[in-house]
């Protein structure tokens, strides 16, 4: 694979400026931010007088600590538009992310905010080895959704020729690769995997085909999932993070040069790492929920939004914005089985380790014997449907998330293309607990 380390006269200065540069420059924007927050959201005015914080009360970055916490029960309660700090008719777009209610939370953006998050996708694509000029395949959807239209304008930001595909009909997205060439993916991890098993049903070489980074996120996915996907394409596979109450995707991006987790983009997005239970804010470098405070935000201003994944904070290497560690998962996908915490991203490494099996696969939840169990439903790899071969991998399965993760698990072995398949975001866990 190619060496796609950017030339520093490519970065915009602020990715290489100081500690203390970036610190100048986010309290000044964090005072400005609170402010409008407070002037033109009576949704923050009413929380802050509540709690008795006053934009003026921030002296200092820690002083944020003050300032209440925002959920995504707060978008709830004041859905449609209750939260926004700016009259509807200033704003260019709305997006939204689909609840487990079944109405979306939405979210707004002047044109301001759609500039910066264009900017912020273009600084991400450079980040992961793109270029002006580079072919864009982009097969996020587009929609609702932030990520095949947060993905596009990005992409056109930076000069790229993009390919506006969105999610869906795989064999289509396997024949433009193959007929226009492009140099980049961006997809969510789970649907690059069904694109590769397309590659292969048409008989064409994945390592032979155009691609050369990948730009995978919308969901959590493993280091072992990136070795996969690199050799299977000879490309390059980096991380992109990002949440619809934030921005959308550009919040945190991975370069290419170290794959060593996500530089969050500070001088846009204030991250804490706090304890979930108390609230308390950690230290660097531990592991706890994720809090974004915004600070160039005007349609949706967010204050310390608990974002519910779970990560740390670590400095920077390839930029000087602080990193986040690859998420394991969010907080809602933790399975509690006997008092042992699982996510699905453990399991899905566990299943990388396995020769006979494919990485498709999805977690039953049951109830056996009163007890709360675990069934993994994977598929084997073509051309090891034999029983003995099946039985095999299942009991190799089940001794590495035993071993390693600390839980027991029945294996179910399906034939390729028998695990239900996403187009977007993957669909990990199946709740079959009655009640
Ligand atoms: O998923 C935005 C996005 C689009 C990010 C395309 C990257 C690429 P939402 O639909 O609001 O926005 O979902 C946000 O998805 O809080 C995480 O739980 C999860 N997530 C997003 N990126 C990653 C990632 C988009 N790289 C939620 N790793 C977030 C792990 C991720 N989880």
């Amino acid at each position: 694979m190619q060496d796609l380390t950017p030339s520093p006269k490519d970065l915009d200065p602020i990715e290489i400026a100081s500690r203390d540069e970036i610190a100048a420059l986010q309290l000044s924007r964090m005072k400005s931010s609170l402010k409008h927050a407070y002037e033109n959201s009576p949704f923050y005015r009413q929380r802050f007088d509540e709690h008795g914080v006053h934009p003026d009360d921030l002296k200092t970055l820690a002083d944020l600590a003050r300032f209440p916490f925002t959920t995504k029960q707060d978008l709830r309660d004041t859905y449609p538009f209750g939260m926004f700090a700016v009259p509807q008719s200033r704003l260019v777009r709305v997006h939204g992310s689909s609840g487990t209610t079944g109405k979306p939370t939405v979210v707004g953006y002047t044109a301001a905010d759609i500039d910066h998050w264009a900017d912020l996708v273009a600084r991400s694509i450079r980040a992961a080895g793109g270029r002006p000029g580079d072919m864009l395949h982009n097969a996020y959807g587009y929609g609702l959704f932030t990520g095949g239209l947060g993905a596009h304008y990005g992409a056109e930001r930076l000069g790229c020729t993009v390919i506006p595909i969105s999610g869906g009909m795989t064999a289509r997205q396997v024949t433009l690769i193959d007929d226009f060439k492009p140099r980049i993916i961006m997809v969510t991890p789970s649907y690059m995997l069904s694109i590769l098993d397309e590659f292969r049903r048409q008989g064409l070489d994945p390592r032979e085909c155009s691609l050369q980074v990948g730009i995978f996120g919308a969901e959590p996915w493993t280091n072992a999932m990136r070795e996969e996907i690199e050799q299977a394409f000879d490309m390059h596979a980096v991380d992109i993070y990002g949440l619809s109450e934030i921005m959308g995707p550009g919040v945190a991006q991975e370069c290419v040069e170290t794959k060593d987790g996500l530089h969050v983009w500070e001088d846009h997005f204030y991250p804490e790492i706090i304890d979930p239970q108390t609230g308390e804010v950690l230290p660097d470098g531990e592991m706890g929920e994720l809090v974004f405070t915004t600070l160039t935000k005007e349609g949706l201003p967010m204050v310390r939004y608990r974002t519910r994944d779970l990560t740390r904070l670590l400095p920077g290497t390839a930029r000087s914005m602080r990193r986040i560690e690859k998420i394991t998962g969010r907080s809602d996908d933790m399975i509690i089985l006997r008092g042992v915490n699982v996510f699905p991203t453990q399991i899905e490494e566990q299943i990388l380790k396995c020769a006979g099996l494919a990485p498709h696969f999805q977690i039953e939840l049951i109830r056996k014997d009163r007890m709360d169990a675990m069934t993994v439903h994977v598929e084997c790899t073509a051309g090891r449907a034999e029983k003995e071969a099946r039985l095999t991998a299942a009991r190799e399965l089940a001794h590495h998330i035993k071993s390693v993760v600390g839980v027991s698990a029945d294996i179910e072995v399906h034939d390729p293309g028998e695990v239900a398949r996403s187009e977007g975001k993957a669909k990990r866990v199946v709740d079959n607990r009655p009640g």
